[in-house]
């Protein structure tokens, strides 16, 4: 049963329910391809049937290793190293679940998850260890090819730091690997220290990988319920594969919108949220679609901003500039915890009308008002509604996204489960840097 709700009303008049109904045939058949594993990328569909296939043991033992490692040594912070696929969705869920201030989760029982490997600033690395020196703290490495530099980077100096602290023995208790079943330097490197290990399975590429230990054992480390997540996804799940119709199927009907908008060359989808925890479900979203069509020539510009934040500086160009993007807004209708405007007898600043009023409808007056002026100016709406932000719920949302990228890949005609693109920069990198290999490598 879903709790999601998708709002075509207003992309009226880019997008009209005749054109929905012209492009459903190619939407179904899009489906098909996907879910009978007929197209390009079929060796990557292991994440379709991850919510009602993932093994159980696994979850029990994800739920073991944050009892050992969060409850019995009772950690303050929980070290995420990895980049792209390997990081974006545990981060995203975790994100919109916890306080914006839970600088010290410790104190409710939670160890702060901080994160690494997904960049190369020396001084974001310096920072990072100076917080660790001062904290009781344990390691997630997660990469699937076991090889990717700035992970490997990050693990290595993470690594020395953790063993000059407790020492090989004790260090070797603090790390988890993820990472490819038999291959990888990652791989060889928790068999030959000992490291607890989970795997990525080989059918499931790394920006689906969230409902995979890559993305749940760090969300339960953060203290978070996983078998809800599994749950809220497995029931999105069943709606995808089950519902044919634009009525009764919110994924392909956002696949069949974007497709529509694009071919009337609207080329920039912006992820808009009113909530600035969803700030990094854009961030795993934008890589989502953008590793997923962005290729051949093609595809739409993922695009994402937090508003009202972001009114004050892109609202302009939104509402007046270039008209070649369309926005899909997440909508949340109800806040978890209530602020009311208090009175001020002076009212000097003359918001008194506000007083009594939850921060929430204010919020919801600005998001509808946004909506409205964007729309009047040029710029299709998308609106996505969630009821709340909670685990199942964002189980929900991420296989929604997952289901309507293939759908919407295939329809655009590419293959959405690969990313060639991605190793042009490294290859430069490595010459660069000296890597052994390299040494007659032109840059290009
Ligand atoms: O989606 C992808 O394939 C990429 O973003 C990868 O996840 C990212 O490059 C990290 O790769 P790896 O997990 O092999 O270290």
């Amino acid at each position: 049963m879903s709790v999601i709700k998708l709002n075509t009303a207003r992309l009226e008049p880019q997008v009209t329910q005749d054109e929905i109904n012209q492009i459903w045939p190619e939407i179904k058949a899009a489906k098909q391809t996907l879910i009978q594993g007929t197209g390009a990328g079929n060796d990557f569909l292991g994440w379709v049937n991850l919510p009602t296939e993932l093994d159980p043991t696994i979850v029990k033992e994800i739920k073991n290793q944050v009892h050992r490692i969060a409850t019995e040594q009772k950690i303050e912070a929980f070290v995420v190293i990895g980049i792209g696929g390997s990081y974006l969705g545990a981060r995203a869920v975790i994100e919109a679940l916890q306080s914006e201030f839970a600088f010290n989760n410790v104190a409710n029982g939670k160890p702060l998850v901080v994160y690494a490997g997904h960049t190369l600033s020396e001084d974001y690395c310096h920072q990072l260890l100076e917080f660790l020196d001062t904290k009781n703290y344990a390691v997630a490495v997660i990469s699937k090819s076991g090889t990717t530099t700035e992970p490997a980077v990050a693990f290595r100096i993470v690594r020395e730091h953790l063993e000059k602290k407790y020492g090989r023995t004790g260090a070797a208790e603090r790390i988890i690997a993820i990472t490819d079943k038999q291959r990888g330097a990652l791989h060889d490197i928790a068999q030959q220290e000992h490291y607890p290990a989970f795997v990525i399975p080989d059918n499931v590429g790394g920006r689906f990988s969230v409902l995979t230990p890559v993305g749940l054992l760090p969300i339960a480390m953060a203290g978070y319920d996983i078998d809800a997540l599994l749950e809220g996804a497995k029931e999105m799940r069943q709606m995808c594969l089950d519902g044919d119709t634009p009525e009764t199927n919110p994924a392909m009907l956002y696949a069949a919108c974007r497709n529509i908008l694009y071919r009337k060359d609207k080329k920039v989808e912006m992820l808009v949220n009113f909530v600035p925890n969803l700030r990094y479900i854009s961030e795993w979203w934008k890589q989502l679609y953008g590793e997923s069509e962005g290729k051949d020539g093609k595809g739409i510009l993922p695009h994402s901003l937090s508003f009202t934040t972001d009114l004050h500086s892109m609202g302009q160009y939104v509402q007046q500039g270039e008209r070649t993007m369309f926005e899909t807004v997440i909508s949340v209708d109800h806040p978890l915890h209530e602020v009311t405007i208090p009175s001020d007898e002076k009212n000097l600043d003359g918001i008194n009308f506000l007083v009594g009023k939850h921060l929430n409808d204010i919020n919801r007056c600005a998001e509808q008002g946004t909506i409205i002026a964007h729309h009047n100016g040029g710029v299709p709406v998308l609106q996505i509604s969630l009821p709340h932000i909670d685990e199942r719920v964002l189980g929900q949302l991420i296989y929604f996204f997952e289901f309507a990228c293939g759908v919407s890949g295939y329809t655009l005609g590419v293959n959405p489960f690969d990313q060639p693109g991605v190793e042009a920069y490294k290859k430069n990198m490595f010459a660069l840097m000296g890597k052994p290999g390299y040494e007659n490598y032109k840059l290009q």
